[in-house]
């Protein structure tokens, strides 16, 4: 059994498939580089491609005899997905569907979806549970609920076993320091403080200091990247023993706030760090906290890092040694 990634050079892609390897699956990993890093996959089978090249994805189902599929690939940054919405579309729904298609056409039967909490939308209460219902506020979470609803209607057509996972804030690095959070631009907010803490910014902004919220700026669930990982084993596990497809809500069940964020970066990294107030980012929801207990129950999900302090330490330890981020090593 062969499992393509797709994505497998991304942030948390590259974290998942250090674990796969690490525990003898088969794999390969398929990704078109856009945001990916060929650097965070030494020693793994490798294709450059687009999701939408559909010959050469049946060609590599061919030749790695696929079986399986954990699929990362999409664009995931917000505030480009309500600019661009052609672009979000394209890319993150009718690759899906390529993908999709491609692998009814190779008989494979089983997928795991990087799903967000982006989903949920300006979500009514917290945490927010599985059963909430899907109202994005962006772009980027539109094409999540719609792969979602397409996943629903191929598992009752085709048979297809799908899992997806509702990611909320991944954050931290693996502790081996070798990769890392490394997008180009950076828009996610712990590398950007921990990039000014590195001295490469004067200063944080933050987006909204009105919001409903303890201290006015956005909750967030932060979630370490190698626990994101760790669901993603169980969640094969779940569907390679016949387990019934589900969706999965991954965090930690903690809210943070923008502010806290910074302040705990600020201890970690021993350095003071500037912040300014600026607008509010457009398709920002002002709370996302996760209800995980049925990822805790069901795929016997036990996330490891519990404390934001710990995740912004592994996630400064990968800063340090690599500022320029990968191929940048100090
Ligand atoms: N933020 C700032 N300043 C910055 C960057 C971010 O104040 O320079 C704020 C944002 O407004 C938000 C919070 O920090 O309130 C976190 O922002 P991120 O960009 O780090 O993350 P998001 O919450 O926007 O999005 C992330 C993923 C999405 C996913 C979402 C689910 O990128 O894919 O988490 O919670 F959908």
């Amino acid at each position: 059994m062969t499992i393509l990634v797709t994505g497998g050079a991304g942030y948390v892609g590259s974290h998942t498939v250090k674990k796969l390897k690490e525990k003898g699956y088969s794999l390969v990993v398929y990704d078109n580089l856009s945001s990916g890093h060929r650097e965070a996959l030494e020693g793994v089978p490798f294709v450059e491609g687009d999701l939408l090249d559909g010959k050469l994805l049946s060609h590599t189902f061919c030749s790695f005899r696929v079986t399986d599929v954990i699929h990362f690939a999409g664009l995931s940054i917000v505030g480009e997905s309500m600019l661009q919405p052609d672009k979000y579309y394209l890319n993150n729904v009718v690759g899906t569907l390529t993908l999709l298609n491609t692998m009814l056409a190779h008989k494979a039967r089983r997928i795991i979806f990087s799903s967000s909490a982006a989903v949920y939308g300006e979500a009514e209460g917290v945490p927010i549970l599985e059963e909430c219902p899907r109202n994005p506020a962006n772009i980027y979470g539109q094409t999540k609920a719609i792969v979602e609803k397409i996943l629903e209607d191929y598992g009752k057509a085709y048979g297809l076993g799908y899992v997806s996972l509702r990611y909320f804030n991944a954050c931290g690095a693996d502790e081996s320091g070798s990769i890392g959070e490394d997008h180009r631009p950076e828009t996610h907010l712990i590398p950007l403080v921990l990039q000014t803490a590195l001295k490469k910014r004067e200063e944080i902004c933050i987006f909204g200091e009105d919001y409903a919220t303890k201290d006015g700026t956005c909750i967030r669930d932060y979630i370490h990247v190698n626990d994101l990982a760790d669901a993603h084993l169980l969640a094969m596990e779940h569907l390679r023993s016949d387990r019934v497809s589900d969706v999965f809500n991954l965090g930690n069940g903690n809210g943070f706030s923008v502010r806290e964020v910074i302040n705990t970066a600020a201890e970690v990294t021993g350095t003071v760090i500037s912040s300014e107030t600026a607008p509010r980012r457009i398709g920002d929801p002002e709370v996302l906290v996760a209800g995980s207990a049925k990822a805790r129950d069901i795929l016997g999900w036990r996330p490891k890092y519990t404390e934001l302090r710990k995740m912004i330490e592994t996630a400064w330890q990968w800063h340090v040694k690599y500022p320029q981020g990968f191929g940048g090593r100090n």
